[in-house]
């Protein structure tokens, strides 16, 4: 490509904005290295929103003309339909999105098009896209955690009385209710919300005005593009503002820990859904078989949840890494945070859209269930208060359980089926009142304060959940 000084850009010109400066073009293969286009066309509708609120201000301070505006407004929207209908042709050596919507825009109206970048620059410009398109991404994730908590508080008000034993290193512990198994995890999604909501300010500040590094010598307005494109305010240092990618860093790790959250949840499913464990089933629609064992139903997409956090946990630690040695401000190295970025905002929400159905269509078994947390002596801790509210210091109480468990262990028999005298051995203290407390429902019901397994905690868990709910629609 030789230098051109051609002022009037051809439709399908590809010469490069800086070519004056050049003698020789760049390599094929430098070209497909440096560009962007491929991955950062994404950004377009950002792009169009940004450039008008900056053509609106530049006409509004008289640093272009309205006719310019006019022209300007007319192209964009014309460039946004053509985007929208798949017929814009996006050109590798254009580089990025803003180039190749800038070169088209001035082939449609001509110098007006080139005055849209006056008071601007690409490393403001990119910075304002990536938060446009953040901070509209961060909002379709609250949406569809709300959408997930509401498929778990409707399955918990199902399972208010349904037993399970709670583990503690995968070892059967205590008896709990699956309503409040399933709140555990409306809780870490509640904290999910928060994390991004609190990012959301961060991400909610407008590059635009720092221009390539300093400010710029214009007149600028920076308030009024800020109201414009719905910004809470400026980035109140040029330097920062074009070279900060924090708010993406921090959207990534509370992206990362919601895939834990989901990841968490899945490993149960899993667990849940084979065969030793058997207590729930999945929909066939989120299972394969197997292709060489007839019997296989896999629980393919928990797997692949727990698979894809892997890859949103490397987002995170790309983006730390790209920015670690970085000296102000803007370097090329930034081009580099989009990819991890939009993997792991569509890695999300893909699976946030993936979790709801998945929990709706999930059949309980609620005779295994019961059946395992009678199987594991899971009313132990029990025995162990009642003796200690008797008296017993606590640790006594507890090795004179210990005993009646190897007994009902040797005999191949619950606590609950010992008789009383059998039970008296272990400690004088137990009564016949010891029966109730023995029972799966009595070391339920006992548990009764906020936080607890008692059912009637958890029915008031699943009220306090649809007020926060209603709270933060
Ligand atoms: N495509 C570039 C990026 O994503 C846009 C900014 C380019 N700025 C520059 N000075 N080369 O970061």
């Amino acid at each position: 490509m030789t230098a051109s000084k051609s002022t009037e850009a051809l439709p399908g010109d590809n010469t490069n904005t800086w070519s004056g400066r050049f003698d020789e073009p760049v390599s094929e293969l430098v070209q497909r290295y440096t560009a962007s286009v491929g991955f950062d066309k994404r950004l377009a509708e950002y792009d169009i929103q940004g450039s008008l609120a900056h053509a609106r201000m530049l006409a509004a301070g008289g640093i272009i003309g309205h006719h310019d505006l006019a022209a300007i407004e007319r192209g964009l929207s014309q460039i946004r339909q053509e985007i929208q209908g798949g017929e814009f042709v996006w050109q590798l050596a254009l580089e990025d999105v803003h180039l190749n919507i800038e070169k088209r825009l001035t082939a449609l109206i001509g110098d007006a098009g080139k005055r849209l970048h006056t008071a601007r620059s690409r490393n403001d410009q990119v910075a304002t896209d990536i938060r446009l398109y953040l901070r509209a991404s961060i909002d379709r994730i609250i949406d569809l955690i709300h959408v997930m908590q509401n498929a778990l508080l409707h399955l918990a008000e199902q399972h208010l009385d349904t037993v399970m034993p709670g583990f503690t290193h995968l070892q059967v512990a205590q008896p709990i209710v699956f309503g409040h198994h399933l709140m555990a995890y409306f809780e870490m999604l509640k904290r999910d919300v928060e994390r991004l909501s609190d990012c959301r300010k961060r991400v909610n500040k407008l590059p635009l005005g720092a221009a390539a590094l300093a400010g710029t010598s214009y007149p600028v307005d920076r308030a009024m593009v800020a109201r414009e494109l719905g910004f809470e305010g400026v980035c109140e240092n040029s330097l920062d503002a074009v070279s900060d990618r924090d708010f993406a860093i921090e959207f990534c790790a509370a992206a990362a820990l919601i895939m834990t959250h989901l990841s968490r949840l899945s490993e149960e499913l899993i667990l849940w859904m084979s065969p030793s464990f058997g207590f729930i089933d999945l929909a066939d629609r989120f299972c394969t078989g197997s292709s060489i064992m007839p019997q296989k139903k896999n629980p393919d997409v928990p797997e692949l949840v727990r698979g894809k956090t892997g890859r949103v946990n490397g987002h995170l630690v790309a983006l730390l890494t790209l920015m670690k040695a970085q000296p102000l401000a803007y370097n090329k190295d930034n081009q580099e945070d989009k990819e991890p970025l939009f993997d792991a905002v569509d890695t999300v929400t893909d699976t946030l859209r993936i979790y709801a159905d998945m929990l709706a269509g999930i059949r309980v078994k609620h005779a295994a269930m019961r059946e395992a947390t009678t199987r594991g002596y899971a009313t132990a801790t029990d025995l162990a208060d009642y003796l200690t509210k008797k008296g017993l210091p606590f640790r006594e109480a507890h090795e004179a359980v210990a005993q009646a468990v190897r007994f009902a262990e040797k005999n191949n028999r619950d606590l609950s089926a010992l008789t009383l005298p059998e039970l008296q051995q272990f400690s004088p203290l137990i009564e016949d009142d010891i029966f109730t407390v023995l029972t799966l429902e009595g070391s339920l019901n006992s548990r009764n304060h906020i936080g607890g397994t008692a059912p009637v905690q958890v029915a008031a868990a699943i009220r306090r959940a649809r007020e926060w709910l209603l709270r933060n629609r």
